[in-house]
């Protein structure tokens, strides 16, 4: 019995010592010192022993189960020292790592160019209409007093759904839907995409972006169309910048003008902006013609008003130096980055 003690005794010491885990120290606990743990079986069988054996084995099993029991928990407190440290470990934080670097973003030069005018038109009292790119052949044309055989009608100008719907070849379709929503004083601009069948090069492209204005007023005169495109000019290209109007036609118009503004790399003398004439031309306008005012049921002896419309694609291209109009759509970051 004494040897079965020193034996157990060698087997915790041992088996203790070489716990790596909690779970591992405590299935040692069980097999010794459990219900059915070796030492406690010791003190079982201790009832069949004569009185001299007791007085020897009983104290041998005390001091063999306090030792064992005492190893334990020095054990116990070893690992879960460890198991603190080796969590501690994971959880480390280097602080003096360089932080994850946010890339910011910047809006499409078309964007930007978009905003730019409309918050010129809106710090002037106008507000922001605006219309389907998918619309009628009524809205695009027809009520824009387009004669049935205008060149811009053809099939090989406008894309169309069918006979009645087209892809807007111009953002005037908008001057429509607002003639006949809106009644006078009428104050608006329309920003937004348009259509033609053109091939891709440099200056063309078959998506492109216009602005359109329309005003409608009592006493409204060509002398408000020029002092109000003056003044955009100004704020768009520089204070510097003059405006002149050359007479045009258009079919939603009476009378039609272009404005060109004066170069404002060379200021007018000429150079590879301007192309040597000294002038830009950006955008056509005149005064709305009564017939497209009748469209909205307004009455043309009260009221007159004017439209323009702009593309925004060669705004940005002039403003910035873009030379090549692709640029705007292949979404090249290195193009864009630009823009910032
Ligand atoms: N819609 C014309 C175009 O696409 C531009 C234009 C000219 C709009 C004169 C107007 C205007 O409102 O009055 O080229």
């Amino acid at each position: 019995m004494q040897e079965k003690i020193e034996k157990i005794l060698e087997e915790a010491r041992e088996r203790i010592h070489e716990a790596k885990e909690l779970k591992e120290l405590d299935e040692v606990r069980v097999a010794i010192l459990g219900k059915k743990g070796k030492i406690t079986e010791i003190f079982k069988a201790m009832s069949s022993l004569s009185k001299e054996e007791k007085k020897q084995i009983g104290p041998a099993a005390n001091k063999a189960r306090n030792e064992i029991e005492k190893r334990i928990s020095q054990r116990l407190a070893e690992l879960k020292e460890r198991a603190k440290e080796i969590q501690f470990e994971k959880e480390t934080i280097d602080v003096t790592e360089p932080g994850k670097k946010f890339s910011l973003g910047v809006k499409h030069p078309i964007t930007q160019t978009i905003e730019e005018i409309s918050q010129i038109f809106m710090s002037m009292g106008y507000s922001i209409a605006e219309g389907p790119q998918v619309e009628t052949v009524f809205n695009a044309f027809d009520a824009l007093n387009s004669p049935k055989n205008h060149p811009s009608r053809d099939l090989t100008d406008t894309f169309y759904i069918n006979e009645n719907i087209c892809l807007r070849p111009h953002t005037s379709s908008v001057q429509i839907r607002t003639l006949q929503s809106q009644k006078p004083p009428i104050k608006v601009i329309s920003p937004g995409r348009c259509f033609r069948c053109d091939t891709p090069d440099a200056t063309h492209s078959p998506m492109f972006h216009q602005v359109e204005g329309l005003i409608v007023d009592e006493g409204i005169t060509m002398a408000d169309l020029k002092g109000t495109l003056d003044t955009m000019a100004k704020r768009l290209f520089g204070a510097a910048t003059k405006t002149k109007f050359r007479p045009h036609h258009f079919p939603f118009t009476e009378p039609s003008a272009e404005m060109d503004v004066s170069c404002f790399k060379c200021g007018g003398k000429g150079c590879n902006v301007c192309k040597g004439s000294g002038w830009l031309e950006i955008l056509g306008c005149g005064m709305v013609h009564p017939k497209v005012l009748e469209v909205g049921g307004i009455d043309t002896e009260k009221y007159t008003g004017f439209a323009f419309g702009m593309g925004v694609e060669r705004i940005a291209m002039l403003k910035y130096g873009v030379d090549d109009i692709r640029l705007f759509y292949e979404n090249d970051m290195r193009f864009i980055d630009q823009f910032k």
